[in-house]
Parts: structure tokens; C-alpha cells; sequence
């Protein structure tokens, strides 16, 4: 799907290109770190109905915080292959893998999500989190889920939905503009959340599911304030406010937090579906 955001100005779509693409690690691994988020992954692969043994694939494995997690849910006798386009995530995902000796059940790759060198019908589960929302064709990257899921197999994705953003503050006109004006112009499908059930049942899954999730923050985390300083970084230079008045929303936005004031809530969508025996366009 096309939002009008042109092609390149979704940073998550080239991050090798980025001035600093070190900072997407960061970023990638604090998010992972806060507790809702850790939340959020349990109930999705709980969702997903990932098991002992199992064969998973993750498309769009970013630092690879989602891979360790199934790699400890499949356990020594299950595998996960992780597949991202950004070599400098790929080799930081091998990296934090063997420092927690995860790395024997995983395997991390190169590779595009919409052209995927491997066989048909290998995987018992095949993932994408937080990938659909920074790609043009996301409807390829789910056909391609599908195509190397066995049948009866899970196809499941997750995104959040950046028109479910909600923060407390009290300049709401400006917090709107800062809000959807940077997500509009860095974001390929800002709702891409909502959007999944529709995704998956385009590319012929059955017994398609929704999960709504929460993410919710009341004390300003490291990951929140990132994303946000980020937002406000990016508002100024999109024009959308001047240097001062970006500025002075941070500060009121740390200032709330001081008095245990902030709040922040962000919905995640989850969709799960089964490939059918037989593909569900030629029954
Ligand atoms: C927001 S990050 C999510 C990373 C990881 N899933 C997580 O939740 O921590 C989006 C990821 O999608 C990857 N990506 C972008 N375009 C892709 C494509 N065409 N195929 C596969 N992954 C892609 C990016 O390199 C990045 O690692």
C-alpha cells in the first residue's frame, strides 16, 4: 500500500544507508527491553501457538529480539532463521545471540522479506514484527511468509498502529501535528495495525485472528523518550515547528513525567492465520 510517503523516506527501509545506523540498534534493543514490550512478545508467540521443536522463520529480525525469544521457546531441539536486509543488524543480531549462547538454534541471514531464498513449505511458523508498517510491498512480504509455511502452519504479524498513539500534553494541537506530521512522512502505512487481518486473508490464510495489545507508559522509559526526542528532531526538520517550541514540548513532556504526570499508550495489533492444504484462492 502507498501512504504518499516517498520512497526512500522511510528510514527502516534502507537503516545501512543511515547516517547512524548504530542508533536503530539501540533503539531496537531498548524498545525490546521495556517490559510491555517483553509483555507484547510473550502473549504474541503465545498467540502464535510457537511450540517445542518447532521451525520458525522471522522476517524482518531487526537486533533479533523476537528471535531469541522464540529461540527460547523452541528450545535446543527447534530452529529460527532471522532474515533482514541491514547487514549492521544482522551481524548485531549474531553478536547478542552468542553472548546469550542462543546462537546454535538460530540462524541469522541477509535477505529481502518479499524475495526469500528458500524453499516452499519449510517452516512451521513464519513471523513479522514490526515490518509491514516500513515496507511498500507488504502484501509480498506475506505471500512470502505464506509460501514457506507448511501447510496447517502459522503465518502471524504484529504491528503497532501509529494512529492509536495517544500522550498526554497539554499543547494538543501541536502534539497532533508533531505526531502524525513525522509518522506521515517517515512511516510507509502509519495504520498499518489495523490492517493485518485484511493482509492475511488477501494472501489466502484461514481462521484469521486480531489481538489487540497496549502498550502503555507512565514513567517516560528510555525507549519512549527516544522515540519522542526523535519525533521532535524530525518535526523541526520537516517544518512541521520551529527548534523552540519542539524544544519546550520535550521539557513539558519531562516535566510531566517529574510530577508522575506522563502518560503514553500505544496500541499493537497481532493477526494469526493458517495455511491451507489447499491454497484457499483454488477451492
Ligand atoms: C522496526 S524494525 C523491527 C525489528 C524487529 N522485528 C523488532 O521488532 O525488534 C523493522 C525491520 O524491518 C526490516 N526490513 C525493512 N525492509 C525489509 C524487507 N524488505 N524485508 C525484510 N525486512 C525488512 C528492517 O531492516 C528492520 O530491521
Amino acid at each position: 500500500m502507498s501512504v504518499g510517503v516517498p520512497a526512500d523516506a522511510d528510514p527502516y527501509r534502507a537503516i545501512d544507508r543511515q547516517p547512524d545506523p548504530e542508533h536503530f540498534i539501540t533503539f531496537l534493543e531498548t524498545r525490546g527491553a521495556t517490559r510491555d514490550q517483553v509483555r507484547l512478545r510473550r502473549h504474541f508467540l503465545r498467540f502464535c501457538g510457537v511450540r517445542v521443536g518447532w521451525r520458525v522463520l522471522e522476517v524482518g529480525s531487526g537486533t533479533g529480539v523476537l528471535t531469541r525469544d522464540i529461540a527460547a521457546t523452541i528450545g535446543p531441539r527447534g530452529c529460527v532463521v532471522g532474515i533482514d536486509p541491514s547487514r549492521v543488524l544482522i551481524s548485531a543480531a549474531r553478536r547478542l545471540a552468542r553472548d546469550r549462547r542462543l546462537d546454535s538454534r538460530i540462524d541469522f541471514r541477509v535477505g529481502d522479506g518479499a524475495r526469500l531464498a528458500l524453499p516452499a513449505n519449510r517452516f512451521d511458523c513464519a513471523l513479522a514484527m514490526t515490518v509491514l508498517l516500513h515496507v511498500p510491498n507488504s502484501a509480498g512480504i506475506v505471500g512470502e511468509l505464506a509460501r514457506v509455511t507448511k501447510a496447517g502452519g502459522v503465518v502471524g504479524v504484529q504491528d503497532q498502529d501509529l494512529g492509536a498513539l495517544v500522550l498526554d500534553h497539554p499543547d494538543r494541537m501541536l502534539t497532533r501535528r508533531i505526531l502524525d506530521g513525522v509518522a506521515a512522512r517517515t512511516v510507509v502505512d502509519p495504520w498499518s495495525g489495523r490492517g493485518l487481518v485484511g493482509k492475511l486473508i488477501a494472501a489466502g490464510l484461514t481462521r484469521v485472528r486480531l489481538m489487540t495489545e497496549v502498550f502503555q507508559d507512565t514513567t517516560y522509559t528510555a525507549f519512549t523518550r527516544i522515540m519522542l526526542e526523535r519525533r521532535a528532531e524530525n518535526a523541526v526538520r520537516f517544518g512541521i515547528t520551529s527548534a523552540r517550541r519542539a524544544s519546550q514540548w520535550i521539557r513539558t513532556l519531562e516535566r510531566l513525567a517529574r510530577e508522575g504526570r506522563f502518560v503514553m499508550t500505544l496500541n499493537f495489533y497481532g493477526a494469526a492465520g493458517i495455511k491451507p492444504a489447499i491454497p484457499a484462492r483454488s477451492r
